[in-house]
């Protein structure tokens, strides 16, 4: 008798018995002369995961008798990998087009207001796969939601935990200026990682030695600043528009409005402490300081690539603040490509390490996690899906792209430590992101080489694969895999 048998008055008896019921199979179990429980009883009348996990290891199949461990051990031939749960739907789960809530049988029609434009952006948010679950949190911030601060001759826009709570560990920045505007001189209590997405950016920096360091970085280079090492940045000509790159900071809280910015201290300092401070008492010399601080504005001249820094009796700083990722020779793989850059090689940048990956359409970043390290994501340009696996049977899918224009791109993404994922092209051009970690090395797990460094008897126990599947496997990591073998 199933509960769907039961008449209602039945049906609250048979709640108030389930406890009963429960030990009743269990001990029927435990002394192996009990028949099988029937799987649907199971299923349709036990809610609490923790009566289902005491299912899950101790009801037999119920097309047969039951087995033990010892007997299966024994077998030549395999239990199927569903003799204790049902097999997982085959539904193939794509993201839906259209912009309606419908997936197969679920779902209807929207009939109150909707914004069409977001709803295309997030198929997956609207009809989710069937596969979702849970309430794991939101970890897509576009930067086209964020406040812009425009200032003279640049703009700077922020992704922090004021907006995307789950990221605690970075924090990100996208900032532009025009030919000759500067970020001014400041520092700031965390690290500062920076990826150059157009033209070139004049940086320079003094570090705790009296080292100091200048440096052109192009777009697709890289630069670090240590915490509280005091910095500037500055677009150079070498594009008519100037520079636009993103900024990483090593904490989720960090604010771009909170930084240590020279005008703002020197306007918030006696002019008699300025003077002597200076060796300057009595002269008018500091007269024109500004009132608050410039934070971005028009230098008035443009600097250029053939600039040194000022010769300093204790020399450069020993390890350089830039790196030339865009000149590293990418590892091609089957389904893209992938530049890694960490203090193994940026040897300064400690804080920070950070994967350029190229996904092709319809390839895919494994299913893969990182042990101990957050992730936040910038997608630059193409078509992503993602989906988070939090543990606990939550998992929950993101797009990362906008349908009306394949290159329009830069969300922000985030995925916390160990857990799983996968970055999917959806798109018919190139997919290109950043993964970037709080970390001196870059770390990962791949799914697939997991498996395939694992006795095959017991991966195909878990998964009910087939020999040839398993020889399939791949021992070292596919990284970015073609979508079709
Ligand atoms: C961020 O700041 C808030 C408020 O000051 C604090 O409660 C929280 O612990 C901070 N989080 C991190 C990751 O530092
Ligand atoms: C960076 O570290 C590596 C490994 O320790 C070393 O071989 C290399 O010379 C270092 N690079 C610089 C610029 O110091
Ligand atoms: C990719 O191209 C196909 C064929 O032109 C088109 O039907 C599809 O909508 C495109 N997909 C995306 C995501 O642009």
């Amino acid at each position: 008798m199933s509960v769907d048998e039961l008449s209602p008055e039945s049906s609250i008896m048979h709640s108030a018995m389930l406890p009963f019921c429960v030990c009743a199979l269990l001990l029927a179990k435990l002394s192996g002369a009990a028949p099988a429980a029937s799987s649907s009883i199971v299923s349709s009348s036990v809610s609490s995961s923790a009566a289902s996990a005491v299912f899950a290891s101790s009801v037999s199949p119920s097309s047969g008798p039951a087995t033990t461990a010892s007997d299966a051990t024994q077998s030549s031939s395999f239990l199927p990998a569903t003799a204790t749960v049902e097999p997982v739907s085959s539904e193939s789960n794509v993201p839906i087009s259209g912009n309606e809530p419908i997936r197969g049988g679920l779902g209807a029609p929207i009939q109150g207001p909707t914004d069409d434009e977001m709803v295309l952006q997030n198929p997956d948010f609207l009809a989710p796969p069937t596969t979702d679950h849970g309430s794991f949190d939101n970890v897509k911030w576009p930067f086209s939601l964020s406040h812009n601060r425009l200032q003279t001759g640049g703009w700077a826009r922020q992704q922090n935990v004021g907006v995307m709570p789950i990221a605690t560990e970075m924090a990100g920045v996208n900032m532009r200026l025009v030919p000759g505007a500067v970020r001014e001189l400041h520092w700031h209590k965390t690290s500062e990682w920076a990826y150059v997405l157009k033209g070139t950016t004049q940086i320079s920096a003094v570090d705790q030695e009296g080292r100091n360091y200048l440096a052109s970085v192009k777009a697709g280079d890289l630069w670090y600043f240590p915490p509280g090492i005091p910095h500037s940045l500055q677009a150079t000509g070498d594009d008519p528009e100037g520079s636009e790159f993103l900024l990483v900071f090593d904490d989720g809280n960090f604010s771009e409005d909170e930084t240590f910015l020279l005008t703002d201290w020197l306007a918030h300092t006696p002019m008699e402490v300025i003077q002597r401070n200076f060796q300057a008492l009595g002269t008018d010399d500091w007269n024109s300081l500004p009132s608050e601080e410039l934070y971005i504005f028009p230098a008035g001249y443009v600097p250029s690539d053939s600039d040194t820094a000022p010769s300093s009796p204790q020399g450069q700083v020993p390890l350089p603040f830039s790196f030339a990722l865009s000149d590293m020779e990418a590892t091609q793989l089957s389904g893209g490509s992938v530049k890694i850059v960490d203090s193994t090689i940026f040897n300064i940048s400690t804080e920070t390490a950070v994967a350029e990956v190229t996904v092709q359409p319809g390839a895919i970043r494994e299913m893969h996690w990182h042990p101990t390290d957050d992730e936040w994501s910038f997608f630059i340009e193409g078509q992503a899906r993602v989906t988070v696996f939090a543990s606990q049977s939550n998992a929950r899918t993101f797009d990362y792209h906008c349908p009306f224009a394949a290159t329009h791109a830069g969300d922000v993404g985030y995925v916390p430590a160990a857990m799983g994922h996968y970055v999917e092209n959806i798109g018919n051009t190139t997919l290109k992101f950043l993964e970037i970690f709080k970390t001196d090395k870059f770390t990962d797990i791949s799914l697939n080489q997991w498996l395939a460094l694992t006795p095959p008897e017991l991966v195909k126990a878990h998964l009910g694969i087939s020999d040839e599947t398993v020889g399939r496997l791949s021992k070292t990591k596919p990284v970015v895999a073609a979508g079709s073998a």
